[in-house]
């Protein structure tokens, strides 16, 4: 009897192999679709790229990157929608699109809640968002990181260097209700708008400006249609790396803990050649008649100041993460 339950084992142990295997033995392969709403030249392609190289690598094959750049799967709320219902597997998502799942989100992507890049990352490695990210699994999809998209300031037909300057000024924003109170907060008029549409609408007089890092100003060639890139640096909204839930709780312990080691290392190396980037953009969007205004901010911190308060009384999540935060800049 035992000899015949040991045979048996051995032989659903010996087909679960198989059932692991292709038919000639080969390793099965799942490809993870990733959207991705900039080009090949912006740092968080390449941190994906190379994230992709090295989870090839070290899971034996068993997964594949395969990114979608230049927003070709749809806006970042559309690319959200994808990973849910498991079209595709991954995205990077604006911290906006993830809170209109939990508004709690809205905290970390506060205006001038970080005091820098540094800080940033700090906050983003150090563990203290893992319970909040894990919050949205029921929607389909879990967030497992964080990369930087750097500081985002005004840029417009004009120098902007106080509040005032803005009035009656439309600023595009990203679609959520924060980013739209915070514009007005700062004097001009928050527009909501899929970054794609952008340009167009500034060029046709829909808009008078936006409001992003220099990367993607550059990246997209904004500075044809707004020359004036103003030190507002008013916000640092994470960019968020969303996947699939089924595709990530579906993953082996053994592929899981690859998988979020190599997102932390992707982290990491994003973060280090954010700056550079920008050094380089500035150079080309300069090169192609861009001028770079240094301001005081404290007005516009100063303004700002209501909605602070408000996202941080949201719950008692907001409240912890808002400390959390502060905390690291000690
Ligand atoms: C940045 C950010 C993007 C976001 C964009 C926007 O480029 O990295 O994730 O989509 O701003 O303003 O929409």
């Amino acid at each position: 009897m035992k000899k015949v339950m040991k045979l048996g084992l051995g032989v659903i142990f010996f087909s679960f192999l198989m059932g692991c295997s292709g038919d000639k033995g080969e390793v099965k392969s799942t490809t993870l679709k990733v959207a991705f709403n900039q080009s090949e030249a912006h740092p968080q392609y390449k941190a994906l790229k190379e994230f992709g190289e090295k989870l090839d690598k070290e899971t034996n094959g068993q997964y594949k990157l395969e990114i979608s750049p230049n927003s070709l799967l749809g806006d970042q709320r559309a690319s959200a929608e994808l990973v849910q219902n498991g079209v595709i597997q991954m995205a990077v998502v604006g911290n906006p699109v993830v809170e209109s799942f939990n508004k709690d989100f809205a905290v970390i992507g506060l205006p001038y809640i970080y005091d820098s890049i540094d800080h940033q990352k700090s906050v983003f490695l150090s563990g203290k968002l893992d319970d909040l990210f894990k919050s949205v699994g029921k929607n389909g999809f879990q967030v497992v990181g964080a990369y930087t998209a750097g500081a985002r300031s005004v840029y417009t037909n004009k120098p902007i260097e106080k509040p005032e300057d803005l009035r009656g000024y439309k600023i595009r924003v990203m679609q959520s209700d924060t980013m739209k109170k915070m514009v007005d907060l700062m004097g001009g008029v928050g527009t909501p708008m899929a970054q794609g549409e952008v340009y167009t609408a500034i060029q046709q007089g829909v808009l008078e400006g936006g409001e992003n890092n220099e990367v993607t100003y550059a990246d997209l060639k904004h500075y044809e249609v707004s020359k004036y890139f103003s030190y507002t640096n008013h916000l640092m909204v994470p960019d968020l790396i969303i996947i699939n839930d089924k595709i990530y709780t579906g993953m082996t312990k053994e592929n899981k803990e690859i998988f979020d080691k190599l997102i932390r290392e992707s982290v990491e190396s994003e973060f280090e050649a954010w700056n550079e980037n920008v050094l380089a953009s500035k150079k080309l969007a300069e090169e192609n008649g861009a001028k770079f205004i240094d301001i005081s901010i404290e007005q516009f911190q100063e303004n700002v100041k209501p909605l602070q308060e408000d996202v941080v009384n949201t719950s008692d999540v907001t409240k912890k993460i808002y400390q959390d935060i502060r905390d690291l800049t000690k």
